[in-house]
């Protein structure tokens, strides 16, 4: 890890989870440890620093914890959270002139936007460094990196943990991240899904090229006794392409107290959140949920990154 440093990360787009290595990523989740403990080190780092969000689909977590950070850090925030406000949305200005204005008057771009490869597409746009927060059902590579430094921070290692991916892996873009993330582990995985929901196959031929191990399944109780770390995802309901489709799986897994009876002592369970009714809300109460600790982990990663990015 000795060869990383902060020279790495400067002005660095963050588009994928493939693009970071794995001593990128221990680098990142060490500054992210160090901004949780000793936050007064970071405070106003970012003092002169102008950063944009600009979000063509809601959010809750992803933009206020950017945003928050962003303000932790002494920077001031531009941008807009509904497109109809924007020229973009409310006058046909183009997704390029868009971008140019806000490279012009910032110094980062953090975009989400429904479209795969939108993030990328600005990267190509900006000279200023682009943050991928969510492209389509793509990827949301922000949140594997905070999903990781969950589970390290509770687990010590990644490496050797049994990983169980619950629910709409097809249309989920935090699912992707994640994978790529992981899969500069040593990891096993375990892809638990109605099959009109399972793993995307790029996703899968890009884990078998790097040689991880994992399973596909239809059945949580067959699976979830031996696993680490319970993975949960919504169901995706505005990327369907056939709405009835949806209807029909809508309720088709659950996770209740009753699935997680003989479940590993230590095992926890994660969700990027928001919930609908995937999870009981009877289990926030018990050990294993770990979902609310996981979206303040976001601060502490987006601290880190915006740092290592613009100081
Ligand atoms: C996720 C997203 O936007 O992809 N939310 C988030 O950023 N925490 C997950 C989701 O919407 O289901």
């Amino acid at each position: 890890m000795g060869s990383i440093n902060k020279e790495n990360l400067k002005n660095r787009d963050v588009i994928s989870a493939k693009d970071f290595s794995r001593e990128e990523l221990e680098f990142i989740f060490d500054i992210s440890k160090e901004v949780k403990e000793k936050p007064e080190r970071f405070r106003n780092s970012l003092k002169d620093k102008i950063i944009s969000m600009i979000f063509f689909e809601p959010s809750t977590r992803t933009y206020q914890s950017f945003q928050t950070s962003a303000k932790s850090l002494g920077s001031d925030v531009i941008g807009f959270a509904e497109p109809n406000s924007s020229s973009y949305g409310g006058k046909g200005e183009s997704f390029h002139d868009t971008i140019r204005i806000f490279e012009n008057y910032s110094d980062c771009i953090i975009i989400r936007h429904p479209a795969a490869g939108s993030a990328k597409f600005a990267a190509e746009i900006s000279k200023k460094p682009v943050i991928n927060a969510g492209s389509g059902f793509q990827e949301h590579p922000t949140q594997a990196m905070l999903d990781l430094f969950t589970i390290k921070s509770e687990f010590g290692e990644i490496d050797t943990l049994n990983i169980g991916l619950v629910g709409d892996l097809r249309y989920g873009r935090t699912i992707p991240s994640l994978c790529y993330a992981l899969s500069k582990f040593d990891v096993q995985l375990n892809f638990i899904a109605p099959d009109t929901l399972q793993i995307r196959p790029e996703v899968e031929e890009f884990l078998a090229s790097k040689s991880i191990s994992f399973s596909k399944q239809s059945d949580l109780n067959k699976a979830i006794n031996d696993l680490d770390v319970l993975y949960v995802t919504r169901l995706q309901k505005e990327r369907f392409v056939d709405p009835t489709e949806y209807l029909k799986l809508k309720g088709s897994y659950r996770i209740t107290l009753d699935n997680i009876k003989n479940v590993k002592e230590g095992m926890i369970i994660l969700h990027p959140l928001p919930r609908v009714d995937e999870i009981s809300s009877d289990i926030d109460n018990t050990k294993f949920a770990k979902y609310f600790e996981q979206a303040r982990n976001g601060l502490f990663v987006r601290t880190a990154l915006l740092n290592l990015i613009l100081s």
